[in-house]
């Protein structure tokens, strides 16, 4: 079942969404060669406890760190490590917090230093794919229209490879909610979207092929090949048939820039 936010429980989840954006530009401001992923995910658990709100993923099915922290290869549920983050890697950072009732749940992609052009590009065709689904998160479209225009974007156009195991989700009182929200897909396919609900459309592409595996930690899911994947999330409401983004990724661009060790330029 596909729940429908009313009004007042819409503006809980953009709050939840904020402070999910508000962390990731702290986060923006934080990175630097020679940072742990580890220390990011401390700093996070005392950020979002400091701003009265849970980590989602914290405990999830015995997730067992704050944040989801994916470097190069890794598309998605990395490990906080003690590996130091080098100029030349991009870092996914996903976050969810959990407060009066409704979760946010967000992530962005850093690059530390100058990546190689081929990887640049795939950060950006990626963030640029993430507002091509979200023109139709509209009344009337369905599911699939995201879906068809995420995967247009990068496999047809870019020939990058679109994953298939994971998916976008509905977000409320869950973190997962129903319906799923694949980046690949047919047009006209799958649930109507309706004023009140919201969707976390998250692509996560790879630079090759689309082909994945989970290591044997259980969580983290890397690229066969061990080329770069890049992961953009946004949490959208559809609200008077238009999408409403409840996430707000200027805070974090601005960070960005700010940060001399990040590069922005894209
Ligand atoms: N954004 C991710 C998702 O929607 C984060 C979940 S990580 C988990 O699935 F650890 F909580 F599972
Ligand atoms: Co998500």
């Amino acid at each position: 079942m596909i729940h429908i936010k009313s009004k007042e429980e819409i503006e809980l989840m953009r709050h939840s969404a904020l402070l999910v954006s508000q962390t990731l530009s702290e986060v923006a401001a934080m990175l630097k060669p020679g940072l742990n992923t580890s220390s990011i995910d401390k700093f996070i658990g005392t950020y979002i406890a400091d701003q009265g709100g849970v980590p989602s993923f914290l405990n999830y099915h015995g997730y067992p760190f704050n944040s989801c922290i994916s470097v190069n290869d890794v598309v998605v549920h990395g490990f906080p490590n003690s590996r130091e983050l080098q100029e030349g890697d991009i870092i996914s950072v996903d976050i969810g917090i959990y407060k009066n009732g409704f979760h946010g749940d967000h992530a962005y992609t850093f690059m530390i230093g100058k990546p190689a052009q081929e990887t640049i590009d795939l950060v950006r065709i990626t963030k640029e794919s993430l507002y091509k689904g979200i023109e139709k998160a509209i009344s009337g479209s369905r599911i699939g229209d995201i879906a068809f225009a995420i995967q247009d974007h990068t496999e047809r156009k870019h020939g990058y490879g679109v994953v298939r195991e994971l998916v976008g989700h509905g977000l409320g009182r869950q973190m997962h909610e129903e319906p799923q929200v694949p980046n690949y897909g047919r047009r006209g396919t799958g649930p109507k979207l309706k004023d009140g609900m919201v969707l976390a459309i998250e692509p996560m592409i790879n630079l090759g092929t689309r082909e994945v595996f989970t290591e044997a930690d259980g969580w983290t899911v890397r690229t066969k090949d061990g080329k770069p994947s890049v992961h953009f999330e946004h949490d959208v409401c559809i609200a008077k048939g238009k999408a409403d983004i409840l996430s707000n990724y200027a805070p974090i661009e601005a960070a960005e820039k700010k940060n001399p060790n990040l590069f922005s330029d894209y």
